[in-house]
Formats: structure tokens, C-alpha cells, sequence
């Protein structure tokens, strides 16, 4: 008799999880079932403070009022229209609304669906870019070690997350890697690091490796998040926007996490005051809800496409859901969620009490750095000899027992909650992380 898989709800075995411990969860899974402002609520009908805004998404807390309405009148309205020559009143607002915030300079958006493919989009645009002014053997692109920029194949091959990596064949030829700026003499540094300006010089080593007439591109996170927090020493990317832009070569921002106020300013780049030629974002664009990523360009980026015949599609690249309409609706309410409650300004002004807070665990068994910037901060654990990872992911499952969501990337602790976060969840969730280090073994 065939099995009836939908008479069994609670079998867990189709469902292949993404960078999960599959074997692991199945055996003692972790459910949600609903979220509110800073709480997510599990199968067992525990509140778990959310200390982690999903995954580095829910920017302005859960289940918010005009998030929810305008999906749904969004839903009623207009469900889909095709992406590719049509468009929707929404989906242009929504690019305007993305322009006002965006640094000066920053004057158009290109809709994906996902941080994975805005990497993709701007990797392709800048190869293209160059082609289209007369440039086309600037094909290489420069990424950095310990980058993070999603899982398709240009982004693990600019990226420099080693498992990330060393499963999936040989990737793309012609990218190289700068050095990733975490150094032992940080440990322990609140904000951007004093030291490590100078790794940025060795942008000019692989330029003059391999000409500066073959490299398209830059990539870097301003701060990056996924990797377990490491921040641009101070300089530093003042420097690889002078080096690339002396070249001749595009500096793209992955702005995935650092976008929509998770510094304490709308973007990395005006937190830094440095300006790339392009910025990939997601996750916080639709505060996590509907599926949505955006690249943001500089007039020159996209002028340079516009050439030709008037009726000839001007790039060759753009999704079936790219701008999607329930997306755009969800992304104009988030936009306004983060304006009308000053979320940004709050991000900013709770940086100090989480900064002191978090560095209140030092000292604490097996904390051996602790970093931040905004409302964004790590803490790194000595591995268990011979079992790396084992110590964090113990900590991640005490603390989601007591009822704190954190995440664990390798032995680092990293916490990045909503911008709504009162001063209380701050304690909690600090509270808790450091009564778990204090038994963890
Ligand atoms: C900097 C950065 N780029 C890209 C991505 C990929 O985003 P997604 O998982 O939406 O594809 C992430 C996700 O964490 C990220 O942090």
C-alpha cells in the first residue's frame, strides 16, 4: 500500500533542511509556530526571545501590523504581473523609496529574490559593465577570505567560507581573495578595530598579479556578519576605495546583513562614509517576510547599459519574480515600519548599552574575543580540542532552552536582534548566554 505521507504530519524525513544538522534536529526538533515583536513561540508554547531578528532579517520585529495588511491587500489586488517587459506601480515606488535611503550617489535598484542572487546580479553586472564600455577583459573578480556572499556558484567563489566552498568542484576561474581582517591584536576591540588598515594594501599585490586590466571587481561585506562578526579596521575600507577606484575597478558592497539599520544607518556605507558602485541587500528590505533582494547601482553602473537601440532589452539577466508584486507591497510597509518607528535612530542610540553588555562577558570560561558594531556582536569561544563547532552549538541549544535564540557560525557566537529590542531583552539575552557559558563544559 503506497503511503499517505499527508496523514502523517509530524514525519520529518522530506523535508531536506538548509545548513542544518539534519540527523541532529530530527531527533529533537526545534519548532516555531508563531512570532510577535521580539518573540517567536515553539510547538510547546514557549516564548523564545529572538536574538537573532531570524536570520539577520526581521529587522523590525515580528507579525508587524502594516506588514501583515499590505501582504494581504497586496495578495487581493494585484498577485503577480510578469517581470520581464510590464511592471506594477509598486515595484517602481519601492525603488524610490530604496533610493531615498541609500547613500547619495546610489540611484537605482535591480529586484532579486533572494542576498544569493543580488551576489550573482551585481558579479554579472559588473563583468558586463566593463564590456559595455569597451573594457571587456576586465573579467576577474576579487572577493576576500572568511566572505560570506550566499551559495551560488559566483558567490561561493568570491566568498571564503572554506565548507562553503571545498564541497562544490572548482567554481569560477579568474577570482582571487584579499585577506580576511580578523587579527589576534583586535580581541576583545568594542567598534572598529585600531589595527589591520594594511590588509587592504594587498588589494594593489593582486592587481599587479594579475593587471588591472583583467579585474572587474571587488566584493566584500563592509562588516562581515556570517562568518562570526569581523569588523573593517579602521581605514580599511576608506583604502579599497581609493586602490580600486585608482584602477579603474568596481568595489560592490555586500550589504545583505549590514543594510536596513543594522549598524544604527540605513547602510554600512554611509555608517563607514565610504561610497562603493554598487550594494547587494536582502533580508532586512522585506523585514524577512516575502522573499526579496535587491542591487543598488550608481548612475554611471547603469548608464553605462543604456546604449543602443531603444526597443533591444539592455541587459540580459532579471527573474520571474524580480519585483514581485507582493514583495514590493511587503517592502514599502517594511520601509515605513523602519521610518515612522525610527528604527535606524533606536539601532543607533541602543549601540552603547548592547556594546557594554556584550563585553560584560569577558572573563567568561571559554570567551576568548568579543566584537560589535550597532546592534551586532560575536562571541568567540575556544574550540573543544578535537571537536570544533561542539562548544557554540551547545551554547545555542542550552540558551534555546531557556528560552534565547542565538546562532552559532563554527565556535562564534553571533547575536544580531530586531531594532525594536528594549533594554530588558538586552538583558535577557546576554543574561542568559552568559548563565549557559558559566555550566557549559
Ligand atoms: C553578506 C551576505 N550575502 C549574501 C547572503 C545570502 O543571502 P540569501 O541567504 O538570502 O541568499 C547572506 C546571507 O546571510 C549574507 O550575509
Amino acid at each position: 500500500m503506497a503511503l499517505d505521507r499527508n496523514a502523517v504530519p509530524n514525519d520529518l524525513n522530506a523535508f531536506w533542511m538548509p545548513f542544518t544538522a539534519n540527523r541532529q534536529f530530527k531527533k529533537a526538533p526545534r519548532m516555531f509556530v508563531a512570532a510577535e515583536g521580539m518573540h517567536y513561540t515553539t510547538a510547546d508554547g514557549r516564548q523564545v526571545l529572538d536574538g537573532t531578528a531570524g536570520l539577520w532579517c526581521c529587522n523590525a520585529g515580528h507579525k508587524r501590523p502594516r506588514i501583515v495588511e499590505a501582504i494581504q491587500k497586496q495578495a487581493a489586488e494585484l498577485d503577480y504581473a510578469p517581470a520581464f517587459q510590464m511592471g506594477h506601480p509598486k515595484a517602481f515606488e519601492l525603488a524610490n523609496r530604496i533610493i531615498d535611503i541609500a547613500p547619495k550617489g546610489i540611484e537605482h535598484v535591480f529586484y532579486t529574490n533572494s542576498g544569493s542572487e543580488s551576489v550573482e546580479t551585481a558579479l554579472k553586472l559588473a563583468i558586463a559593465y566593463h564590456r559595455a564600455r569597451g573594457e571587456g577583459t576586465r573579467t576577474r573578480l576579487i572577493g576576500r577570505e572568511r566572505g560570506y556572499h550566499g551559495v551560488n556558484f559566483g558567490g561561493i567563489s568570491v566568498g571564503g567560507i572554506v565548507n562553503n566552498r571545498k564541497f562544490f568542484g572548482t567554481m569560477l576561474a579568474g577570482v582571487d581573495h584579499l585577506p580576511h581582517t580578523h587579527l589576534p591584536e583586535n580581541a576583545f576591540t568594542k567598534g572598529q578595530p585600531e589595527h589591520g588598515a594594511h590588509l587592504a594594501d594587498d588589494l594593489e599585490r593582486i592587481i599587479a598579479l594579475h593587471g588591472p586590466e583583467t579585474i572587474a571587481a571587488v566584493i566584500v561585506e563592509p562588516m562581515a556578519g556570517s562568518t562570526g562578526v569581523l569588523l573593517p579596521p579602521k581605514g580599511y575600507l576608506e583604502k579599497l576605495r581609493a586602490i580600486t577606484k585608482k584602477h579603474g575597478i568596481l568595489l560592490i558592497f555586500d550589504e545583505v546583513i549590514t543594510g536596513f539599520g543594522r549598524l544604527g544607518s540605513a547602510f554600512a556605507a554611509q555608517h563607514y562614509d565610504v561610497l562603493p558602485d554598487m550594494m547587494t541587500t536582502a533580508k532586512g528590505l522585506t523585514n524577512g517576510v516575502i522573499p526579496m533582494g535587491a542591487v543598488l547601482t550608481t548612475a554611471e553602473v547603469h548608464d553605462a547599459f543604456m546604449q543602443g537601440p531603444e526597443h533591444m532589452i539592455e541587459l540580459f539577466h532579471g527573474y520571474t519574480y524580480s519585483g514581485n508584486p507582493i514583495a514590493a507591497a511587503c517592502g514599502i510597509a517594511t520601509l515605513e515600519t523602519y521610518k515612522e518607528e525610527g528604527l535606524f535612530e533606536r539601532a543607533a542610540e541602543l549601540a552603547p548599552y548592547w556594546q557594554e553588555a556584550l563585553h560584560s562577558l569577558k572573563g567568561l570560561p571559554h570567551v576568548i574575543d568579543i566584537r560589535n558594531e550597532g546592534l551586532i556582536g560575536a562571541v568567540e569561544l575556544e574550540p573543544i580540542a578535537g571537536e570544533p563547532t561542539k562548544r557554540a552549538f551547545s551554547a545555542f541549544l542550552e540558551c534555546y532552552d531557556k528560552g534565547v535564540l542565538i546562532r552559532t557560525t563554527g565556535d562564534i557566537i553571533a547575536m544580531s536582534p530586531p531594532l525594536i529590542i528594549e533594554k530588558e531583552h538586552i538583558d535577557q539575552l546576554i543574561g542568559t548566554l552568559g548563565d549557559v557559558l558559566k555550566t557549559l563544559a
